[in-house]
């Protein structure tokens, strides 16, 4: 009888079909997809690809970044129950009002978040590329940040810029321990701690590096040290081990007795629902048209600004 791995290929195939996955997934969805990547390169590699089908291994806003930059195509979801906690904390209703509250504010969001959110949304980010977007803003518009207040606060202190913060925080990274973190460190004196900016100010406080999945990984793959402390989800890990067989990886402690910081969302996929959306083409990720419509702008804005275009920016919010 044929592997799940092997129905999956056979699958792939006959749909002519892409994998993505992203870091935090089971090292065994990450083994079988064709590009592991953090959120804006799974965005740009879903709006790039040739196939008509994509698969995203992920949580749903990353597939609805895909469908919303390309509409035509089938994207898939293993799980439609993905969510995530900062997605949650920014409902749309609440969003709008505040946003309303600053009509003359330039709205930045977070890729965490939801298609309707990003309809009233001037430009979004992620954590790889927030700061080329933010230096793209001009200097006397106010800016409003959201939905993960730590991300924004992060950001307003290296930038030196004051921002307007949605109060909404990744329900994973806050869990970190700074003073497990502390402990750790002290018996690990040489090694690097690398750290997601969706941490608490306290646990970043002892990152010596701090950045997007995709940048905590290029750390760990080109300094010469041997042991890191690694302060995000455990499934990045896996590409960690795999491209430094030599060094001591350690995650970072959370708080309690909480034995490692896994996202719940992203665990949610799994090989046989993997194989199984490509068996069926469903769960499917639909979005109304009008909708792609008005959340493309703030994805597409932030994307020409990473490619080094200009861009032009609305005088005030009417909507
Ligand atoms: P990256 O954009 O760094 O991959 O982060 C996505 C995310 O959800 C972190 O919790
Ligand atoms: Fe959302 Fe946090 Fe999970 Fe990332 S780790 S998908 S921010 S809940």
């Amino acid at each position: 009888m044929a592997t799940v791995q092997e129905r999956i290929r056979a699958l792939k195939t006959k749909h002519n079909a892409l994998i993505l996955a992203h870091f935090y997934e089971d090292g065994a969805i990450q083994d079988i997809a064709d590009h592991v990547g953090d959120s804006l390169q799974l965005a740009q590699i879903g709006e790039a690809a040739s196939q008509p089908v994509v698969l995203l291994a992920g949580v749903v806003f990353m597939a609805e970044s895909v469908k919303i930059l390309s509409p035509t195509k089938t994207v898939l979801i293993p799980d439609p129950a993905a969510g995530c906690s900062l997605v949650d904390h920014s409902p749309y209703d609440m969003y709008l009002a505040w946003r309303r509250e600053h009509r003359d504010a330039l709205c930045v969001t977070y890729v965490n978040s939801s298609a309707e959110v990003k309809s009233i949304t001037d430009v979004c980010v992620t954590s790889s590329n927030a700061e080329k977007v933010l230096a793209a803003i001009p200097k006397n518009r106010q800016i409003l940040f959201g939905p993960d207040r730590n991300l924004g606060r992060y950001l307003a202190l290296k930038l030196k810029r004051e921002m307007v913060l949605w109060p909404g925080a990744c329900e994973v990274h806050v869990l970190f321990s700074s003073r497990r973190l502390f402990e750790l460190k002290a018996k690990h004196p040489h090694a690097i701690v690398v750290a997601h900016p969706e941490c608490d100010e306290a646990v970043l406080q002892y990152a010596d590096v701090i950045g997007s999945t995709s940048r905590l990984l290029a750390e760990v793959k080109t300094n010469p040290a041997r042991e890191f402390i690694v302060a995000t989800e455990n499934g990045i890990l896996h590409q960690m081990q795999k491209a430094r067989p030599d060094a001591l990886l350690l995650q970072a402690p959370a708080q309690g007795s909480c034995a490692c910081n896994e996202c719940p969302y992203m665990k949610l996929n799994t090989l046989e629902k993997v194989a199984h959306a490509l068996e069926t083409l469903t769960p499917e990720v639909t979005l109304p048209g009008e909708l792609i419509d008005r959340s493309k702008i703030s994805l597409q804005r932030m994307l020409a600004i990473s490619r080094g275009e200009p861009v032009e920016w609305p005088s005030r919010f009417n909507g």
